[in-house]
């Protein structure tokens, strides 16, 4: 399939194995710790924050709380990765200060020193983030939350606030927050992408410390079923056509309750997003219950790689994990398709996922009426990627189960033209009465030809249907591993290709 064509970068992966290190001080083998998945080694993450591309190093910040495994005041936790697949956890680079807590935000490297940060040639990284001030919220003012700014001239690994923070004061909107920046080439500034309240809004500067407002977007548009954070803004193209992408996070509201990502197609010319087509209906990144305040990481020139927070806020803090709490997504390689008379975001597990790829085990032309796959595999636990190719799609079921009779069903139902994933009997769910329940998401392609990814980890299951075009990932938490994995159609499904890839713990040795 396109895209997600399984290229080998074993080589790549070979020379960093951070991996290695990290196996030595903690084996990452708890129950439902993802083993293909970031996770943080203890304590709370949510948001990934900061995503930025620096000499052959893929940053990934994070919002983290190092005291408990529940939130709590707002740190950013720090991890990298040379192949978006093995992560080395290194530590916090930004704690909380005098104006508030971190919250999130995202680094630019100032390639141009237009902040004149950058000392003796190197490149200054700068973090631009909210600082949310409790004490000003518990005193029930609406002005706590600001933006502030960071630099790092050592990779990201030490941090310099600057000391004239806040740089974006709050003009008395509650809910200020989450500043994703990008250099604009055209205009030769920045642009501060913005949640404020249910809108997003864009400020620009020359320097990154002064900001000037330029406008603001989202009233009528989209969902506004909660407050809109982690926003993003990138152009993206579309043949030869440039378009722009913006993302806005919002919570609840999402399609499968609480918290979702939308976004919005459309154009920007330097002071205003102008979409390019309807949005009286919200669009999603994924229509899953478990994919929040993803974003895509800077100076990764016209590749965009988005990650998301493996989580919900409706039960993100009570989820059954003991020694940490949250993953995130697998990076993802977004395209804009349009695959009727509408553009659409497609998102597929960057190339690089295949390095931890085992030997596939294949089956042609196949009648999935009632397929046990771990019949002819073996046992399925552990992390695996099931590829179904088929040229015509039809009602079809994949179910991962146990011996204790837990099962996640997914798969697309032909009359309502639409994916779902079942959690209601997946393992323990009633530690929050939304958890157990069927998520549905439209099916988008308007081929009968299919290709249905399934990413499954220990606690997570992530579904790339026709290319990306309809995306679900939910996490789900069985009381033994899933070891049963069954294809079902009464519709005589038919496939023409099957392809079974357990993967590559990313915590082992290789
Ligand atoms: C999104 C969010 C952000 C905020 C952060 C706080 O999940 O609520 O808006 O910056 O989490 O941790």
């Amino acid at each position: 399939m396109k895209n997600f064509s399984w290229i080998c970068f074993v080589s790549l992966c070979y020379v960093f194995n951070p991996a290695q290190s990290l196996k030595a001080q903690s084996p990452y083998d708890e129950m439902h710790r993802p083993q293909v998945h970031f996770s943080p080694k203890e304590n709370w993450m949510n948001d990934p924050n900061g995503m930025v591309y620096l000499n052959g190093v893929y940053h990934l910040f994070f919002q983290y709380y190092p005291g408990a495994t529940v939130w709590g005041p707002m740190h950013w936790g720090h991890a990298v990765s040379k192949d978006l697949v093995h992560w080395q956890e290194l530590p916090i680079a930004l704690y909380p200060d005098s104006l508030g807590y971190i919250f999130s935000g995202s680094i630019v490297a100032d390639l141009q020193n237009t902040s004149g940060f950058g000392k003796n040639g190197k490149t200054p990284l700068v973090a631009i983030f909210t600082q949310h001030d409790p004490i000003g919220e518990k005193k029930g003012t609406i002005d706590f939350q600001n933006q502030g700014i960071a630099y790092s001239l050592d990779e990201g690994k030490t941090w310099t606030k600057y000391t004239k923070n806040p740089v974006v004061k709050n003009p008395g909107i509650r809910d200020f927050r989450d500043p994703k920046v990008s250099w604009y080439e055209p205009g030769k500034k920045w642009i501060m992408t913005l949640a404020t309240k249910d809108r997003v809004t864009f400020y620009s500067s020359h320097n990154l410390t002064e900001w000037k407002k330029e406008s603001t977007f989202g009233e009528k548009l989209g969902s506004h079923g909660g407050v809109w954070e982690c926003p993003d803004l990138f152009p993206l193209n579309y043949q030869d056509q440039q378009l722009w992408v913006l993302l806005s996070s919002i919570n609840p509201g999402g399609p499968n309750k609480g918290s979702a990502t939308q976004y919005f197609i459309g154009k920007f010319n330097g002071n205003e997003f102008t979409p390019i087509q309807d949005y009286t209906e919200p669009q999603w990144i994924d229509y899953g219950a478990d994919d929040y305040a993803g974003v895509t990481w800077s100076n990764t020139g016209s590749r965009k790689i988005f990650l998301g927070w493996m989580s919900n806020w409706n039960y993100a803090t009570i989820v059954p994990t003991e020694k940490w709490r949250s993953a995130m997504t697998i990076p993802r390689e977004l395209t804009i398709k349009k695959p009727g008379n509408r553009f659409l975001l497609a998102s597929e597990p960057v190339k690089e996922f295949a390095s931890i790829f085992e030997k596939p085990i294949v089956f042609a032309d196949k009648i999935l009426d009632n397929f046990d796959l771990s019949k002819e595999a073996g046992k399925i636990n552990g992390p695996a990627v099931l590829h179904i190719h088929s040229a015509q799609i039809k009602n079809f079921s994949v179910s991962l189960s146990n011996m204790k009779g837990e099962e996640l069903i997914l798969g697309y139902d032909a009359p309502t033209n639409s994916f779902y994933i079942d959690r209601t009997k997946s393992g323990k769910t009633e530690f929050e009465k939304s958890f157990p329940a069927r998520h549905t998401a439209p099916r988008f392609a308007t081929t009968k030809e299919t290709d249905f990814v399934l990413v499954i980890d220990n606690a997570s299951v992530e579904m790339f249907a026709d290319n990306g075009l309809t995306v679900m990932t939910d996490i789900f938490f069985p009381e033994e591993d899933y070891s049963i994995l069954r294809i079902q159609s009464p519709a005589h499904f038919t496939a023409s290709k099957i392809s079974f890839n357990r993967l590559k713990p990313i915590w082992d040795n290789r």
